[in-house]
C-alpha cells in the first residue's frame, strides 16, 4: 500500500547497467479508458500500466456505472453498456487532467455531458479553450460553472475545425465527441503523438471511422454505434525516454527493452549529440553513456519534436554536461517550477520566461528535495543517481501517478535506491 509519506532514497555515484521492460503508455491509457465508454459492449484493455493515475482512472469510470474487472494487473476490462448517467462526479476525476475525455466521451454518447473540472500537474494555467471551442463547432453548448464543465447538443453535427495549437488533449477529446456525430469532423493542426494515434486505433477497432491519425489532419466519420474489442496499448515514449536519460546521466549502459524505436527519434538523436553511444533493435534501445557528456541546446515541441514530458528530465542530465547548454520550453508556459528543487542538490541553471540556461559540468550534491509533479519527480532521480551522496526525496505520490515500479526496475539496474516511509 503506498503512502503520501513514502520518500525515496538514492546514494549516487551508481553506474546504470543491464535491461529495463517498459510498460504501457500512459498517456494512451488515459486516453482509451474513458474512449470505451463510447461503446456498447465490452472491451478489453491490454498493456496498461500499473499506476495510480489508471486506478484513478477505472475508479472514476466504475463511479458512473461501468463494470470494470483487471483480469491481470496489466489487463483492464471494461463494460459501459449499463452507464446511464452523463454526469462524472467524484474525487478520482480532480486527480487527473485527463479526466477531461469524459465530456467528449458522454456528450459523444448521450448529447449531455456534465463533468467535475480536472486536476492534474502544475504546468501554468492549462486552458481548456480549444476542447470547448470544437465541441461547440460539432453544435454543442458548454458552459463551465460550479467547477463544473456541462455540454449539451440536440445534435452532434460534423465540423470543420481548426486548432490554434496541435492539443493532445483537444485532439483526443474533439475525436470522441465526435465519433457518432452526423457527417465528417476535420480536425486541422491535430496532434500527432503516439497515444493519439494509439487512441485512434483503438476506436477503429471497435468500429469507428477515424482517418489521418499521426498526420495534422484527422477526419471522423460519424457512425451509428460501437462494438467491443480487445486493444493493447503502446509502450511508453516518455517512460523509455526517462530510462534512457538516466543511462546516460550515471555513464551507464542500459538496453530499454519493449519499445518502439521510432517513437524515440527526438530522444536519440539529442543523446548521441551529448556523445552517448545509441544503438537500435527491433524493439529495444541500448545507451551507453559517456565519460565526457557534451552540452546541447534542447527545444520542446510537439511530435515529433523532443517531448516536453523528457524536459524536466533532460535539464537534469544536461547539469552533468561539459560547457553551456539551453532548453526552450515552448508547449507549456510554465514548467520549470521544478528547478528550485534541482538547485538544492547544487545544479547551476537560470530560468528566463521559457529559456533555461544550465552550466556544467557540476558535481551534484544529495539533499532533501521535493517531487511538485511527475516528470520533476523523475527529474530530480536522475540527478540524484549521479550526485555524491544520499539524496532524499520526498512526494513521491507524482512519481507513482506516471511510472510503474520505478524503485524496482533502477534497483535491477544497478541504482543504490530505496523506498522509506517516513
Ligand atoms: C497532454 O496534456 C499530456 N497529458 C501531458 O503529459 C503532455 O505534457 C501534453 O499532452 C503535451 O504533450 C495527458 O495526455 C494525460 P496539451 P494536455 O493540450 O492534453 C495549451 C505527463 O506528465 N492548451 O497538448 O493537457 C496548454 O496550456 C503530462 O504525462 C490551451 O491553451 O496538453 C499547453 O500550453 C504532463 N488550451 C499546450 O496547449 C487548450 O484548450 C499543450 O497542451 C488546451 C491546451
Amino acid at each position: 500500500m503506498k503512502k503520501t509519506r513514502d520518500h525515496i532514497t538514492i546514494e549516487g555515484k551508481q553506474r546504470l547497467q543491464g535491461e529495463v521492460y517498459i510498460n504501457g503508455a500512459k498517456n494512451a491509457a488515459l486516453a482509451i479508458i474513458p474512449a470505451s465508454v463510447l461503446s456498447n459492449d465490452v472491451c478489453v484493455i491490454e498493456n496498461l500500466p500499473d499506476i495510480d493515475d489508471v486506478t484513478s482512472y477505472y475508479k472514476a469510470l466504475i463511479k458512473i456505472g461501468a463494470k470494470c474487472d483487471f483480469r491481470d494487473s496489466h489487463t483492464l476490462e471494461v463494460d459501459c453498456s449499463k452507464i446511464d448517467s452523463y454526469t462524472a462526479v467524484c474525487e478520482n476525476i480532480k486527480k487527473i487532467r485527463a479526466s477531461y475525455y469524459l465530456v467528449g466521451a458522454l456528450l459523444g454518447r448521450f448529447g449531455k455531458a456534465e463533468v467535475m473540472m480536472p486536476g492534474g500537474c502544475n504546468l501554468g494555467t492549462r486552458p481548456i479553450d480549444y476542447h470547448v471551442k470544437g465541441f461547440e463547432a460539432l453544435g454543442a453548448k458548454v458552459v463551465i460553472e460550479n467547477g463544473m464543465i456541462k455540454a449539451s447538443a440536440d445534435e452532434l453535427k460534423g465540423a470543420h475545425i481548426y486548432l490554434d495549437f496541435a492539443s493532445v488533449g483537444a485532439t483526443v477529446n474533439i475525436m470522441l465527441a465526435a465519433i457518432f456525430a452526423k457527417g465528417v469532423t476535420t480536425i486541422e493542426n491535430a496532434a500527432k503523438e503516439p497515444h493519439v494515434v494509439d487512441c485512434a486505433n483503438f476506436l477503429n477497432k471497435l468500429g469507428a471511422r477515424i482517418k489521418g491519425a499521426g498526420t495534422n489532419v484527422i477526419k471522423i466519420t460519424g457512425v451509428k454505434e460501437l462494438g467491443g474489442g480487445e486493444y493493447t496499448l503502446i509502450p511508453d515514449q516518455i517512460e523509455a525516454g526517462t530510462y534512457m536519460i538516466a543511462a546516460a546521466a550515471t555513464q551507464g549502459d542500459v538496453t530499454v527493452k519493449n519499445i518502439i524505436p521510432v517513437h524515440m527519434d527526438s530522444v536519440s538523436a539529442k543523446l548521441a549529440e551529448m556523445n552517448c553511444e545509441i544503438a537500435e533493435g527491433g524493439d529495444c534501445i541500448r545507451v551507453k553513456g559517456p565519460e565526457r557528456l557534451s552540452a546541447v541546446n534542447v527545444k520542446s515541441m510537439v511530435y515529433p519534436g523532443f517531448p516536453t514530458d523528457l524536459q524536466p528530465q533532460m535539464t537534469a542530465l544536461l547539469c552533468y554536461a561539459h560547457g553551456t547548454s539551453i532548453i526552450t520550453e515552448t508547449v507549456f508556459e510554465n514548467r520549470f517550477q521544478y528547478i528550485n528543487e534541482l538547485r538544492r542538490l547544487g545544479c547551476n541553471i537560470t530560468v528566463e520566461g521559457r529559456v533555461a540556461v544550465i552550466e556544467g559540468p557540476r558535481q551534484l550534491t544529495g539533499a532533501e528535495v521535493t517531487a511538485t509533479d511527475i516528470r520533476a519527480g523523475v527529474a530530480l532521480i536522475v540527478a540524484a543517481l549521479n550526485a555524491n551522496g544520499r539524496t532524499v526525496i520526498g512526494n513521491v505520490k507524482y512519481i507513482d501517478r506516471g511510472y510503474e515500479s520505478i524503485v524496482d526496475k533502477l534497483k535491477s539496474l544497478g541504482a543504490d535506491i530505496a523506498r522509506v516511509r517516513r
